[in-house]
Formats: structure tokens, C-alpha cells, sequence
């Protein structure tokens, strides 16, 4: 009998990669994909811990799914990501219809520990911060991912330990994978079908093994005919060193979108967060790389209501989204983390968060609204990732990600169009082909 595995996904793109590869994984003892959750013998939550009550969240799912399944046989349970990772045994002892709790780091024991619960009906927690045999263990399988855009995670984990984040702890140390095994991955995904890589790391342009930089490996992956277009996030300014300001003088493939988390406008905050750089640091590298390609756009992630934000903190963080003009952007009220050096400090009030929260997210809006205003009656290059949920058109992204749709079928997926916009909103354009020979990139 087949066994059928699904898998419900949480938090970045990192978590999605996860998802993949432990299908990827599970395969190996007969386990195929469903989407439909309700028909699965095996249910894996892959988890986040980045805000709010992320651990409840997760009960709270649990006993959704506990209720759907009153009347059938129990499916296997598991969680993993970076809650499992942050409560690991008292998942177990919390939630009985919880069965296996696995870290991130940990994720290629998968397959053990599902026989090893299948024969002895044992229940087992793994957390071990072990990224080096894992990505040992992924090199030996292959990335079935078959997406026409394609998440490669590079580098996993943080030392830099932001006063407000989780990551350092739910991930472990920074870690880089070896040049090598990157360069086989990515041709592997070439050669099946990917346009677009997305190089991924909590860290990304911390990455450092031997002496390759992001800077090598994109110069490496771009040799690949097949590869169009790349990517990489997240990224921190203190690791925007000059060789990758300067990548995006030679690359050919390096999409002109940079997100580059800044937090805060205020140089108070960037230091009360330990962000470890200034506000004339960060603009200084968006001045460099607006020299370098004028076209350049920013995105960022913003935290609102950090601890000790007054008012003239925040006017610095709306100013700096008003020279910037950051295309789009993640903005969040800040969300106290057990664990962190922020979790106790005295809290801004929460009237305040979301006044705040609001007028910096109207500010962004208007950045987007003309941008995207700017590009009607354009003709943009997209590559085409689906159809619509509705089937009946096909999706897309720009240079800059913004998701453009239009009519097309199943046969433009993976292919790069010459699309006109003739409509948009805050955050989609509507368009539609002009040439399907038109093949060209950045
Ligand atoms: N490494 C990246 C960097 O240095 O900017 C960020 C990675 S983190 C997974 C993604 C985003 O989550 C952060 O940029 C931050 O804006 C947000 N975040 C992290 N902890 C948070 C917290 N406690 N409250 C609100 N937002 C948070
Ligand atoms: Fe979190 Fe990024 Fe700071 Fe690391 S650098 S602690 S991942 S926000
Ligand atoms: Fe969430 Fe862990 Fe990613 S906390 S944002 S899934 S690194």
C-alpha cells in the first residue's frame, strides 16, 4: 500500500526548502507527497518560531488535525522546524497525538526514526545541531524540486544574535555548506527543469567556506545555460562586503531586487537590537549598488515597537523608507521571544505598535502602488512559475518578484515572456504576452 505524506509549512523560505527535501527523503522508504491532509498516513507540521505565539499556533493545529482524524486511523505525527527545535521534549509530553519531534538541523534522521516508531511504537526527539551531516546526507539525494524557481539553501544558522531573534537558537551556529556540493545541487536542478535559483541562508551573504564567497558561487552557478536568473536572501549589511556589491558589476543573472533587512531607521535602536552597523553604513552600500545599476531596487523587513522606540526613532524609520523607496517590504510589530536578551524589556505600548505599524505600512504601500503604477503599459521579461489557482491563466515574477498574471497554459511554464502590462494593483500587475520567442534576461 502506498503510504502518503503531507506536509504543512511555516515560515520562510528556508522551512519550504526543508519541506522538499524531506520529501525528497521520505521517498527513499515509500512515502509519496499528497496535498490532501486527510488522506495522509503520515502528517509533518514544519514549523516557525519567528513571532507572536508561534508554539501555540502549533497546538492549536495539532488539535484541529486530532479532531479531523477522530473517526480514522491515527496518522503518524511529526514536528519539526524551529519550534520543534525550541520546545523538543515537551512537545512529546504536552501532546500525546504528537509522535516524533525533529530540529532543523536534524531532519535526515527522518526516515530512522519513522521505522524505528512504525517497529517498536517508540515516540523520539531529535534537536541535535549536526548541519554538517545533514547537508552530507542531502548531497546524496536528489533534489527533486522540478520547480521552473528553485530554493537552494547555502548556509544555515546565525552568530550574530540580534537582541530580538530566535534564529541563533532554533538554528544553531552559522554554518556553510562546501562550495562543491552547492555547484553539484544547483546543476542538478538546472539540468531538471530550473530558470530561476534562490540561494537561501539565514545568513546568506555571511557565507564563507574555504575561500569562496556568495561572490564565487554566483559567478560559478551562472556558468549553467540553463540557469536565467538568480537570487539569494537573507541577507545582513554587515556581510554586503565589496566583492558582492561589486558581483552586480559582472554578474549577468543577478536579478536587480536586493532585500536587505534594515529593522530600524534609528541608529538607537540598530544598537539597542545589536544590529551591529549604522544607518549611514546601510546606505552607503544602497548608494554603491544605485552607481553600479541605477535600475536597483530594495526591500527590507522592518520591526515596529522595538523596545525604547519613541517617536523620533520612528519618524527616522519612515524617513528612511521615503529616500530608499524600498519596492516592498515586511513590516511587524516587534514580538517578544522567550529566550532573547529583548524578551524582558519594557514593552512599547501596543496602541502605539499599531499606529505606527500602520503608517509605516501606508508608506510602503505608496512605494509600491507607484512602482507598480510605473510599469503599466510596459512590456516586462517574466518567467513563468504556474498556472492560477482557477487554472486558467498562468503566474509569474519580474526581475523584481512582482507577481504578474496573465493568459497563458501549462506549456509557458519555465519560460521567460515578453509580457505588457496593461493593468495593477498594490501588489500584482496584469498583463499579456507579446512575443513568446523573446527569451532575454536582465
Ligand atoms: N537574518 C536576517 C537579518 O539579519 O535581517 C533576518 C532573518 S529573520 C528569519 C526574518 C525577519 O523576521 C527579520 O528580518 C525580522 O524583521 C523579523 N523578526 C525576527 N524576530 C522578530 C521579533 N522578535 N519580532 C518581530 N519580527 C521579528
Ligand atoms: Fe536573526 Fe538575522 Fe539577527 Fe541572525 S542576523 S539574529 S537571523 S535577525
Ligand atoms: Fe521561522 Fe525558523 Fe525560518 S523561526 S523564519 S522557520 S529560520
Amino acid at each position: 500500500m502506498k503510504q502518503k505524506i503531507f506536509i504543512k509549512t511555516f515560515g520562510c523560505q528556508m522551512n519550504e526548502y526543508d519541506s522538499n527535501r524531506i520529501f525528497d527523503i521520505v521517498k527513499k522508504i515509500g512515502y509519496y507527497k499528497t496535498d490532501n491532509y486527510y488522506d495522509a498516513n503520515c502528517y509533518v507540521l514544519n514549523t516557525c518560531h519567528i513571532r507572536d505565539k508561534a508554539k501555540e499556533k502549533v497546538y492549536h493545529e495539532i488539535g484541529r488535525v486530532k479532531k479531523v482524524f477522530r473517526l480514522k486511523k491515527k496518522p503518524l505525527v511529526i514536528v519539526t522546524g524551529c519550534v520543534a527545535q525550541a520546545e523538543n521534549q515537551e512537545m512529546l509530553r504536552r501532546e500525546p497525538f504528537i509522535d516524533i519531534v525533529i530540529g532543523p538541523q536534524s531532519y535526515h534522521e527522518i526516515n530512522d526514526k519513522i521505522l524505528n516508531y512504525v517497529e517498536k511504537k517508540e515516540k523520539t526527539e531529535i534537536t541535535e545541531f549536526d548541519a554538517d551531516t545533514k547537508f552530507d546526507y542531502l548531497s546524496k539525494i536528489k533534489n527533486n524540486s522540478g520547480k521552473a524557481s528553485s530554493f537552494l539553501t547555502i548556509q544555515e544558522g546565525c552568530d550574530k544574535f540580534c537582541h530580538f531573534c530566535v534564529v541563533p537558537y532554533t538554528r544553531g551556529p552559522e554554518f556553510s555548506r562546501p562550495f562543491q556540493q552547492i555547484i553539484d545541487e544547483a546543476k542538478f536542478l538546472a539540468d531538471n527543469g530550473a530558470k530561476e535559483i534562490f540561494l537561501l541562508g539565514q545568513n546568506v551573504n555571511a557565507y564563507k567556506s574555504g575561500e569562496y564567497r556568495l561572490s564565487n558561487l554566483i559567478l560559478e552557478i551562472e556558468k549553467f545555460s540553463n540557469v536565467k536568473r538568480l537570487r539569494f536572501t537573507t541577507s545582513h549589511p554587515k556581510d554586503m562586503t565589496n566583492d558582492l556589491v561589486d558581483i552586480y558589476k559582472h554578474s549577468k543573472k543577478l536579478m536587480p531586487l536586493v532585500h536587505l533587512p534594515v529593522q530600524s531607521g534609528s541608529n538607537k535602536i540598530l544598537n539597542l537590537m545589536n544590529r551591529q552597523h549604522s544607518i549611514s553604513e546601510y546606505l552607503k552600500i544602497f548608494y554603491k549598488l544605485k552607481k553600479i545599476n541605477p535600475k536597483i531596487e530594495f526591500s527590507s523587513d522592518f520591526i515596529i515597537g522595538y523596545p525604547g522606540e519613541e517617536e523620533k526613532d520612528f519618524e527616522e524609520t519612515l524617513d528612511l523608507i521615503k529616500k530608499v523607496k524600498f519596492i516592498n517590504s515586511y513590516s511587524f510589530i516587534f514580538s517578544p521571544r522567550p529566550g532573547t536578551v529583548a524578551a524582558n524589556l519594557k514593552q512599547v505600548k501596543r496602541e502605539v505598535s499599531i499606529e505606527r505599524l500602520l503608517k509605516i505600512q501606508n508608506q510602503l504601500f505608496e512605494n509600491q502602488i507607484i512602482m507598480n503604477k510605473s510599469l503599466e503599459n510596459k512590456s516586462l521579461n517574466v518567467l513563468v512559475e504556474n498556472l492560477t489557482k482557477d487554472k486558467r491563466q498562468v503566474f509569474g515574477r519580474t526581475e523584481f518578484m512582482t507577481p504578474v498574471i496573465f493568459d497563458g497554459n501549462k506549456e509557458d511554464i519555465g519560460k521567460i515572456l515578453n509580457v505588457k502590462i496593461k493593468r495593477s494593483n498594490r501588489s500584482t500587475l496584469f498583463g499579456e504576452i507579446i512575443s513568446k520567442s523573446n527569451q532575454k534576461v536582465a
